[in-house]
């Protein structure tokens, strides 16, 4: 197990033995969850990882983006929301290299994004997309893939434009059949798997293939977590533990998590967090909501409000043991007063930054969690994303709402259909 959970509670919030207590109550969830609610049967095809990320299903998905690679240097993901979350986050904090850039779109409506987009690719040899859509309605990918999909008409022609164009919709959906009527490339969005849950298939993993990650290591973390998940008990099972805590915190008035970390290339990954978390469990008027810390930035910002301002929030460090980047101070003669900390590498003064803002921040009384990880790579990328959609998936059965729904997104997309005169919208 490559992910330790700790608490700190210098204010005493919890009674003591609060939180075993929770987590003897919470076991049968956990049980339930293990063995496969009946209830939710139609949208897991996530929680076994080989149902819709299997080897031979990873190897097919190699295959592809190798072809894909061999040949293009901008590679462009059309999505939004669950769709396109996952996938940005992994190459956002792994970084690969040597291999084409990943532009993103699909994921705004702003027309000056979308221009800026086609500008950029202009600026490249050769472009290949993918449009991924669960069920091909939502407004944002759907335009962006018609604009894309004509550039690349207009740049290479009918022909060649159709061997650089892949979809990613469920079997039977009219992207399939968009797909099958011009010769697209179509991938699979398993109709069990909804759009949070999706970096455990074609979704999340073809992008990431494409950019070079290695998804058999990612797949393999999302694996050994949910074998240390299903198998571990509930006093030791580190999900059930989070999901405990958060409901604990919102039982004794806090309002917000906030998932802080000292690394910047985790921002995409904290918005899929985000993500997974507000749009499963934000219902019924209940629920932690949660947002974002990228520090040291943010301690000059909001680190003002955690220290002195509304007492609403409690925060999530996530940490990374691994030192993964070495820059020391320099000497210097010209006098700028920061010769204490000459031949110290940039990697100590950060994680001294850390140590110190858990320390002030916990000493105004909060509740401070702590998630260690050894390392920002693919195989402890994998474990996290299981990590965190299977204690997602435990917190919304603590709240008793339902994980995989989220009709208050409807809201907003009923007025905006009106205003644009979509058929059938009133
Ligand atoms: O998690 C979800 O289900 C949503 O965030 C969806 O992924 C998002 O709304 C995009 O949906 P679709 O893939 O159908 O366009």
């Amino acid at each position: 197990m490559d992910i330790q959970l700790t608490l700190t509670d210098r204010g005493n919030i919890l009674a003591s033995g609060e939180l075993e207590e929770k987590i003897k109550n919470a076991a049968p969830i956990l049980a339930t969850a293990v063995a496969g609610d009946p209830q939710y049967e139609a949208f897991q095809g996530w929680r076994t990882v080989d149902e819709s990320a299997g080897p031979e299903r990873v190897q097919f998905l190699m295959e592809h983006a190798a072809r894909v690679r061999m040949d293009c240097d901008a590679f462009v993901v059309i999505g939004i929301g669950g769709s396109n979350q996952s996938s940005r986050a992994a190459v956002k904090a792994l970084r690969p290299k040597d291999g084409p850039a990943i532009l993103w779109a699909g994921n705004t409506i702003s027309a000056c994004e979308m221009a800026r987009t086609l500008e950029e690719l202009d600026g490249f040899r050769s472009v290949y997309i993918d449009c991924i859509a669960k069920n091909f309605e939502t407004l944002e990918p759907g335009i962006a893939f018609r604009v894309l999909r004509q550039y690349l008409e207009k740049r290479y022609g009918p022909e060649d434009a159709a061997k650089r164009i892949f979809a990613t919709g469920t079997p039977g959906s009219t992207l399939e059949a968009l797909c099958r009527d011009n010769g697209y490339t179509f991938l699979t969005f398993p109709e069990r798997v909804g759009g949070r849950y999706s970096v455990i298939s074609d979704v999340g993993l073809f992008p990431m293939a494409v950019a070079g990650i290695d998804i058999q290591a990612l797949t393999q973390g999302m694996r050994d977590m949910r074998d240390h998940l299903f198998t571990a008990p509930a006093e030791e099972n580190l999900a059930l533990r989070y999901a405990c805590i958060r409901k604990l915190m919102l039982e004794h008035g806090y309002s917000l998590e906030m998932l802080a970390f000292f690394e910047p290339r985790l921002d995409y990954f904290a918005k899929w967090w985000v993500q997974t978390f507000a749009e499963s469990e934000g219902k019924n008027s209940t629920a932690l909501y949660p947002v974002v810390a990228s520090n040291s930035e943010d301690l000059h910002a909001t680190g003002q409000f955690i220290q002195e301002g509304s007492p609403i929030l409690f925060e999530t460090f996530l940490t990374v043991e691994t030192r993964d980047a070495s820059v020391v101070m320099p000497h210097e003669e010209k006098k700028d007063y920061f010769d204490y900390l000459e031949g110290m590498d940039f990697w100590d003064m950060n994680d001294a930054a850390r140590k110190a803002t858990i320390a002030a921040h916990s000493e105004r009384g909060f509740p401070v969690l702590e998630f260690t990880i050894p390392a920002i790579d693919a195989h402890t990328l994998g474990e996290l994303y299981y990590y965190f959609i299977f204690s997602c998936y435990l917190s919304c059965e603590l709240l008793k709402v339902n994980p995989f729904d989220q009709p208050g997104v409807e809201g907003y997309k009923h007025y905006m259909f009106k205003n644009l005169g979509k058929p059938g919208a009133s």
